[in-house]
């Protein structure tokens, strides 16, 4: 049975201050539908502590968005596996596109991160995805292919969250067509030894295309930028009509 996660990516969003005044709102909007749907926050580091705190024991799990190699060492700017188990995040992401475009990671640093969130007990989810030029040259399956071919050696597939995110999509309010999506999910479930790895699809999810988007078989949830910063927004997603 593949699992359903419905994540938030808050990217460098929400003071401590603002996840609380979220959390009020948002708890409370979440309806009976949601079920054994799994709800995700991906929240900036110094607000991970305080949330979880605040969820303990509740139905709202927690992520991060880096995570590095190694336990600890030098590494300014980093954070380790271990700092994030001792406050409660069960979640990572890795290889967010943002983090290949602006930070230099690359499918190698992404192949490490991947293995110490599993080594430390965190669930890694790898995103990965075309940008444009890609798509239009006709390379998006090939580039997809590649990166999983380079970023999953050595990944246990049991415990493993994919994201198709493709780039062109992330924030820009252009959304990859429901079912283009789930083609490109297909395609990445043919290449994994493990068929029942929870996929999602990210890029520009809304209120008005999740349904669509969740309707679709091979699509097991959504990572949601821009709109999971709005509680309501937030809270229509998860609550989708399946
Ligand atoms: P948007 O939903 O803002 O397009 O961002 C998608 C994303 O990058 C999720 O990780």
């Amino acid at each position: 049975m593949r699992k359903i996660i419905i994540a938030g990516n808050w990217k460098m969003y929400m003071t401590q201050a603002q996840s609380l005044e979220f959390l009020q709102v948002f708890k409370s909007e979440i309806e009976e539908r949601v079920g054994t749907r799994e709800i995700v926050l991906c929240a900036p580091f110094t607000a991970l502590g305080l949330l979880s705190k605040t969820l303990h024991g509740g139905i709202i799990r927690l992520g991060a968005q880096n995570i590095h190699w190694e336990s600890e060492g030098p590494y300014t700017g980093e954070i380790s596996g271990p700092m994030l188990k001792e406050i409660g995040v069960n979640y990572v992401i890795v290889g967010h596109s943002e983090r290949r475009q602006y930070f230099g990671e690359s499918d190698q640093t992404a192949n490490m991160r991947l293995r110490a969130a599993q080594k430390y007990g965190l669930t890694p989810i790898l995103c990965v995805g075309e940008s444009k030029a890609q798509r239009d040259a006709g390379d998006a399956e090939e580039v997809i292919i590649n990166q999983l071919k380079s970023d999953l050696p050595g990944v246990n597939q049991q415990d493993l969250v994919i994201a198709y995110e493709p780039i062109w999509a992330i924030g820009t309010g252009e959304t990859c067509a429901a079912t283009e999506a789930n083609r490109v999910i297909k395609l990445i479930r043919s290449q994994l030894y493990n068929p029942d790895v929870t996929i999602q699809y990210g890029g520009s999810v809304k209120p008005d295309n999740i349904d669509e988007i969740m309707q679709q078989n091979e699509i097991d949830g959504a990572l949601v930028g821009g709109a999971s910063l709005d509680p309501l927004t937030f809270a229509r997603i998860v609550n989708y009509l399946a």
